[in-house]
């Protein structure tokens, strides 16, 4: 199974990372997204992170140049048909994502094998609804997927051990650290990581200490990049709500359930850098805690 041509449904944060990586590893990569708009505002993501890598001196101008050539966009499902390998990484809404495989499985060849970048969804729940089950696996990247380099390659029970090793070997050529991951609901990271931040939820609700100092203690004493208030705020509070749910909704486990400040912070609307504000308010340079009254 050679993969010459990659797949990409979804422009966003993860879409725009899993192209930008595919295209730096030399495939031709090929972006399906619903409307103009995202195509321009995923582009414009990549562009900025090239041009930064450029200015850095780390690329020269004619490779950002030819890594964005290899990038191409549709909004038209059809101009995937000749992909080898299409991986999916729209918003985490199973039925949204089982009625997108179903079309692309009429639509591309038949030896395309179809990946789901899902974090908290079973991969077998989509790989069913195609005609080609022993071709589909999931693909976990973590954000930013430029920088972060391990991929969860999860194996249904249905994956041939042909699609799986070829899936692997993808991941292993775009100098990914590729991991073997059952096909459970946040496979393995973040079965370990969920329960972690909520848990730095519940600190702030129970006012162990200040958003800050909760932040400095894991970062200082740990040695972890961000604290785990700050991680929060980068994921999307509404992604890890929607995530625990599913996760709790699956496992019946208290360690997944949602705190009741998670939710209230994704109905104010209240979801991270995306917004402008989550524990954090990033309308302001540099940004300070919010003021979360409960
Ligand atoms: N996209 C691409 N590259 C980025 C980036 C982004 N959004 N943000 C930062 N970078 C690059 C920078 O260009 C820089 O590259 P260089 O070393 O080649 O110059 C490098 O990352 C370091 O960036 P900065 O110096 O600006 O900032 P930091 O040192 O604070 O690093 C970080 C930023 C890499 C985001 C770091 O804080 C980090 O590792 N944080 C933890 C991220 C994490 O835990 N991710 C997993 C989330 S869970 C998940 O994804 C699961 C999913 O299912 C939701």
């Amino acid at each position: 199974m050679k993969i010459n041509k990659v797949g990409v449904m979804g422009f966003g944060l993860m879409g725009s990372g899993i192209a930008q990586v595919s295209a730096e590893s030399g495939y031709e990569t090929i972006i399906k997204e619903v409307d103009q708009k995202f195509i321009d505002k995923g582009f414009k993501q990549i562009d900025g992170l090239l041009k930064r890598a450029v200015e850095k001196g780390k690329i020269t101008q004619d490779r950002k140049e030819s890594i964005l050539r290899k990038i191409s966009a549709t909004t038209q499902m059809e101009k995937l048909r000749d992909c080898d390998l299409i991986i999916e990484a729209i918003t985490e809404d199973l039925q949204l994502k089982k009625e997108l495989f179903k079309e692309i499985d009429r639509i591309c060849k038949k030896d395309c094998i179809l990946a789901s970048n899902t974090s908290s969804l079973v991969i077998t729940e989509m790989a069913v609804v195609t005609s080609r089950p022993e071709k589909f696996v999931g693909l976990h990247f973590f954000n930013p997927v430029p920088v972060m380099n391990l991929v969860e390659v999860v194996k249904t029970i249905l994956s041939s051990a042909e699609t799986f090793s070829a899936a692997y070997d993808f991941i292993k050529s775009l100098g990914k650290v590729p991991i073997v991951a059952k096909d459970t609901s946040g496979f393995l990271v973040n079965r370990l990581l969920n329960p972690y931040l909520l848990d730095a939820i519940r600190a702030v609700e129970e006012g162990w200490a200040s958003v800050q100092d909760i932040d400095n203690a894991m970062k200082l004493a740990c040695g972890y990049p961000m604290g785990p208030l700050t991680l929060l705020d980068f994921v999307g509070i509404d992604t890890v709500y929607r995530a625990s749910s599913v996760y709790y909704e699956e496992y019946k486990d208290k360690k997944y359930a949602p705190p009741p400040l998670l939710k209230k912070m994704v109905l104010a609307g209240y979801h991270g850098r995306k917004t402008g504000k989550g524990f954090y308010d990033y309308t302001v340079d540099p940004p300070r805690v919010t003021d979360l009254i409960f």
